[in-house]
């Protein structure tokens, strides 16, 4: 059969795109690995930048997280024994941040998709990309066995990090950018109300710590692990000595040890690949690129990306006009540029990196000290951490 649009992946990428698309009538298929509840199972991010917010709203994506999402209007930073608010407000002119989580945003978009009576194929199998040096290219796939081809227009590859997109692309045309860090963070979610009204981020000698939410009743809280540590080396009440160990007296004794729900090690990395576009195929998401999570950039990433490849492939479709898909490659990966580097600086300065040294920590403590007490250098952490701009 013949498409639109081919996307690759049912993961916030692909799903904000393809109902995006739907809306403007341009006839796209969702084609995905997995099932749907398993995607839905994946705990991930939980803070969303405005842009993403509104992308949601545009998509017919808003009513729940407007009902639910709880906005935060700052976050603090802790360190050598004190605490520091960031007002996210007061600093960027009245932007703030959402905590909704990314398994609703997805529930979300899935719905609405169903709703719009746009086409998905879950349970996929050998996705493979064919000619997308050409302007035919094709996607191929077997399900229950039966092997189908779909032709289209484009190929949006929203498949992550591990999908098959990016690597159908010849070594040759394409330069990779990479760093790795030698820890990962493991994630603690519980049905118990979070230790503090607002996210803290916890720079301790013993290694970062972060408490979140996704409620007022549901926790989310990692700690900084070696990357060799396994789930099962961390029993919910080691995770919880080792907390309350790195975090502010005052929030370590509000922290409520509730059973876990999720466990899990992420581990923590800096890519991206260059450039996003490859004749008819367009990378998007995490199929491109990668933040460490310190500063929760990784879905909204993803977001500005699917607003730049949707009003390009809408304009494309509607008139003809190429201008915003050739300048699709080049609009996204300036954001994604400040975004890696403003992830890897919120990595640097919380973070225990022993090969450091003494030295490696009092410049953090110098650098977090000076965030204390200049507004100028707090305005850096807001202004990034509401989002950059589309
Ligand atoms: P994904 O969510 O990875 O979706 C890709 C989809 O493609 C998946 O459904 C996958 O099953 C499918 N797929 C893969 N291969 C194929 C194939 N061959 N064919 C068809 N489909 C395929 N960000 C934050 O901001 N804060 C966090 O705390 C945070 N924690 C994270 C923890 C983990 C373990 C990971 C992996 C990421 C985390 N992120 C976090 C990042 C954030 O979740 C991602 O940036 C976001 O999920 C990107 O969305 P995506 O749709 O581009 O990719
Ligand atoms: C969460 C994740 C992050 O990476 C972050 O910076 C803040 C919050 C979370 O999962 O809640």
């Amino acid at each position: 059969s013949r498409r639109q649009v081919c996307i690759i992946g049912a993961g916030p990428s692909g799903l904000l795109l393809g109902q995006l698309l739907a809306r403007a009538n341009v006839d796209a298929l969702i084609i995905e690995a997995k099932r749907a509840d398993y995607v839905l199972s994946r705990i991930r991010a939980g803070v969303l930048e405005s842009g993403l917010t509104e992308l949601l709203r545009e998509a017919g994506c808003g009513e729940r997280l407007d009902r639910e999402g709880l906005v935060h209007h700052g976050f603090s930073l802790a360190f050598d024994d004190r605490t520091h608010r960031i007002d996210l407000s007061k600093l960027t002119g009245g932007k703030a941040v959402t905590v909704y989580g990314q398994t609703e945003v997805t529930r979300d978009l899935m719905e609405a998709r169903a709703a719009l009576g746009a086409p998905t194929v879950y349970e996929a199998e050998d996705v493979a990309l064919h000619d997308f040096d050409t302007d035919r290219p094709r996607v191929t796939y077997r399900k229950d066995g039966v092997t189908h081809e779909i032709a289209c227009d484009f190929i949006a590859g929203c498949d992550g990090f591990h999908g098959v997109s990016r690597r159908s692309v010849p070594e040759r045309a394409i330069t990779s950018f990479e760093r790795v860090y030698a820890f990962g963070w493991l994630g603690l979610l519980a049905d118990v109300p979070p230790a503090s009204e607002e996210l803290v981020y916890a720079r301790h000698a013993r290694g970062f710590a972060l408490v979140s939410m996704r409620s007022r009743t549901r926790s989310r809280s990692y700690i900084q692990v070696p990357l060799a540590d396994r789930v099962e080396d961390w029993p919910d009440d080691r995770f919880y000595d080792e907390l309350r160990l790195r975090l502010p007296q005052d929030v370590a004794a509000r922290v409520t040890p509730g059973p876990s729900i999720e466990k899990s090690i992420a581990p923590l990395r800096s890519f991206v690949a260059e450039p996003m576009r490859f004749g008819s195929l367009f990378l998007a998401g995490d199929a491109a690129h990668i933040v460490p999570p310190t500063g929760a950039k990784g879905l909204n990433l993803a977001a500005s990306d699917v607003h730049y490849l949707s009003s390009g492939l809408i304009e494309y479709f509607a008139g003809g006009s190429r201008a915003g898909i050739d300048a699709y490659s080049q609009r996204a990966l300036a954001r994604i540029w400040k975004a890696e580097r403003f992830s890897w600086w919120m990595t640097s300065m919380l973070h225990a990196f022993p090969d450091a040294g003494d030295f490696g920590a009092r410049m953090q403590l110098a650098e977090l000290d000076y965030i204390a007490s200049s507004p100028a250098a707090a305005t850096v952490v807001a202004e990034n951490y509401v989002g950059l701009p589309f």
